[in-house]
């Protein structure tokens, strides 16, 4: 390598996942990363783990006192440094490695004082770790959750564009509240000293857009209107919501996959849930083998057989009321009561799905009281062609439904959940206009990342939670 050659650049600089795998066995070549541990042998040479965040393991580097700088740097090097190494790459006599690095040249690019460095080798708890989330994902977990990320938007990506759905890049900014629960984040550009008021009330007319207007809660509204003209859409961005929910499995800003589909009914949507799934963990199983077993080994032990259980298993499928029917005759004691037309919780969810079934259940058919105008009402007036997917663990993963079609239905449904016709103009003109059935669905993605990797709080699989009192990064 000639000093050109070790020129600070990404596309020479050799990635620690590839190196692993076995590619430059005997070759020079140039890794960069951060010191997880080191050790000295009284030999005259020390052995210092590196990670790049490119996979789970370290690269172990073996450095000696022919290094220029090794008693005076290379002997202090500490977790949290980062720094460049040239050497040669070789088979390693040790054991549980495959590789290991000869060092001709280490440079430190940065110091990470011990004393005051907050990451130091043993573990540490999830709460402390949030609260320095710039230096988390230098950990074992949070760069394996980075990864699963990462390895979960391709495969959600892959799957839609096999099967011909077009991605429609929905507003982030929008007027209406398409879950009709008051639970948008208002955006304004008004001088919250001076709001200019009328009747004693903020003037919107005088803001940025004219008109009240919020962060989305969803990009279905939208995601239905290319459906009407394109056919199958998918829409994976963000979304927010202002509910003061401090769970385990909420965040004010978390990412969603929304598939809408025209000429699709309920079956057809429930069908592409299921097919959805099964492709992302086995996407998951066949690429991400080595992150998988680090979270079934540290977090939950059930996780692999899961995963490749819920591949190929049927989910289960049945109605609102057939859950009520089964609730009531449960002996478990529910903290909220069961009867026909309640929404249900968590506990319900869960003993559903862990205790009854053991898989994936999806629940459909539920009462309009308790769901959005947009759900298509049933022949019986009574419920709604709703569907909720739930899983062990995390309860509601999805969230979907097929959509009300009928034009004065719709009417009656927006009235009747007290939202303003004139708001949703556009949105009934659809049903006015070469209209057709069509269904559609939300997949919470963090919910997914929850339930792939085990981590018990939803906090810890987005890299910057958002959550009541917590907007820090
Ligand atoms: O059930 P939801 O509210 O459905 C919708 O928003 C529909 N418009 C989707 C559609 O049909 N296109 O939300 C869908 C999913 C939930 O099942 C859950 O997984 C996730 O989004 N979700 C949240 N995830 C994290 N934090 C929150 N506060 C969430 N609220 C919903
Ligand atoms: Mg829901």
């Amino acid at each position: 390598m000639t000093g050109k050659d070790t020129r600070l650049s990404v596309l020479k600089r050799n990635r620690i996942a590839d190196i692993l795998s076995g590619e430059n066995v005997g070759n020079r070549i140039m890794v960069m990363g951060w010191v997880r541990t080191r050790r000295d042998s009284k030999g005259g040479f020390s052995f210092i783990e590196i990670n790049d965040g490119s996979c789970l393991s370290n690269l172990q580097v073996i450095g000696d006192d022919k290094l220029k700088n090794y008693d005076k740097e290379v002997l202090t090097l500490q977790t949290g440094c980062s720094l460049r190494v040239v050497g040669t790459l070789v088979t390693s006599p040790a054991k549980g490695q495959s590789v290991e690095l000869h060092a001709e040249e280490i440079e430190v690019f940065g110091w990470a004082d011990p004393t005051i460095y907050p990451l130091q080798k043993k573990r540490h708890s999830f709460e402390f770790l949030r609260t320095i989330a710039h230096l988390r994902p230098r950990t074992n977990t949070f760069g394996a959750v980075a990864r699963v990320r990462n390895a979960l938007a391709l495969a959600i990506h892959s799957f839609f564009q096999e099967r011909g759905f077009i991605l429609i890049h929905t507003p982030i900014i929008t007027g209406s509240d398409c879950e009709g629960a008051g639970e948008m984040f208002r955006v304004t550009a008004f001088d919250l000293d001076h709001v200019p008021m009328k009747n004693g009330q903020a003037d919107f007319q005088k803001d940025f857009f004219n008109q009240p207007a919020g962060l989305t809660v969803s990009g279905q509204l939208e995601a239905e209107i290319y459906a009407l003209s394109m056919g199958d859409v998918y829409t994976f961005g963000p979304t927010f919501r202002a509910e003061n929910s401090n769970t385990s499995r909420h965040l004010a800003e978390f990412w969603m996959v929304e598939p809408e589909m025209a000429f699709c009914d309920l079956e057809g949507n429930i069908d592409l849930a299921e097919a959805f799934l099964k492709h992302l963990f086995d996407h998951l199983l066949k690429n991400c083998e080595e992150d998988l077993n680090f979270f079934n080994r540290f977090i939950d032990s059930t996780l692999l057989d899961t995963l490749e259980t819920l591949t190929s298993e049927n989910y289960e499928r049945l109605t609102y009321s057939e859950v009520i029917n089964i609730l009531s005759k449960a002996k478990q004691k529910f903290e909220f009561p069961v009867q026909w037309g309640c929404d249900l919780q968590a506990e319900h969810e869960r003993y559903l799905t862990e205790k009854i079934f053991n898989k994936p259940v999806v629940v459909t058919d539920y009462p309009r009281e308790i769901k959005p105008f947009y759900m298509k009402v049933n022949e019986d007036g009574k419920t709604v062609r709703a569907m909720d997917v739930l899983v062990p663990k995390i309860g509601e993963i999805i969230g979907g439904s097929q959509r009300e079609d009928d034009y004065d239905t719709l009417l009656e449904r927006i009235k009747e959940t007290n939202l303003d016709p004139a708001a949703y103009w556009w949105y009934l003109e659809l049903r006015k206009f070469g209209t057709a059935p069509h269904a559609g669905f939300g997949l919470g993605f963090e919910r997914l990342v929850q339930f792939v990797t085990g981590l018990p709080n939803i906090r810890d699989v987005i890299p910057f939670p958002r959550t009541p009192g917590n907007v820090g990064f």
